[in-house]
């Protein structure tokens, strides 16, 4: 299984307002991420999708936000404080962060990262160890880099994790699904 990891540098772009033209984070996380909910935004890069998570989940809400790449994290460092948002945005680095607590994560996001995962049966043990249960996971993939047997292969290892298919959510050239904690 391919486990490139993306350049920090192409972290810029992911971030870039253009990208919205193709991929609308509130439209997307709204039906999830609800006020006052844990979120976390799992290889999290620059934060495309972190910031409007945080504004999703309002004051009293807060997104853990994950990557492994230093430069990721400390650009979104940046970016939380210019919106404001530093209060509910929490960054860790992955390998090296202080254990999330199990079962106090209300949602979890795993976007344009799975195919980066080396250790794919790792990661969702350890996303199932820290949902709530009922809490959901989105993940999604790119359809232009990722093959959809590759994406079914990571379903299926998120469902010998334990997680159940709750539904798809069909975005124009990308595979996604949305699976939860029973
Ligand atoms: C293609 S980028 C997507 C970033 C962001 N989700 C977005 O859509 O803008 C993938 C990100 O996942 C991170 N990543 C790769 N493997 C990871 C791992 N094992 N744990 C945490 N983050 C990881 C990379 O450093 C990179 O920032």
């Amino acid at each position: 299984m391919a486990n490139h990891v993306c350049p920090w540098w192409l972290g810029y772009l992911l971030a870039s307002p253009l990208r919205r033209i193709l991929e609308k984070p509130e439209k997307m996380l709204a039906p999830f991420a609800l006020p006052g909910m844990t979120v976390i935004d799992y290889g999290c890069g620059m934060g495309f999708f972190t910031i409007p998570l945080a504004r999703l989940v309002g004051p009293t809400g807060k997104v853990i936000a994950v990557d492994i790449q230093e430069k990721m994290l400390n650009r979104l460092r940046v970016r939380a404080a210019k919106a404001g948002l530093s209060d509910r945005i929490i960054i860790v680095a992955s390998g090296s962060s202080p254990q999330i607590k199990e079962d106090s994560v209300d949602f979890v996001t795993a976007l344009h990262v799975i195919h980066e995962i080396e250790d794919q049966q790792a990661f969702f043990n350890d996303m199932r160890r820290v949902m709530k249960s009922g809490a959901k996971i989105f993940m999604l993939e790119p359809g232009f880099h990722v093959e959809e047997k590759e994406f079914r292969r990571s379903v299926e290892i998120a469902e010998s994790s334990g997680l159940v298919l709750t539904g798809a959510v069909d975005y124009s050239r990308s595979l996604s699904v949305v699976m939860s904690k029973p």
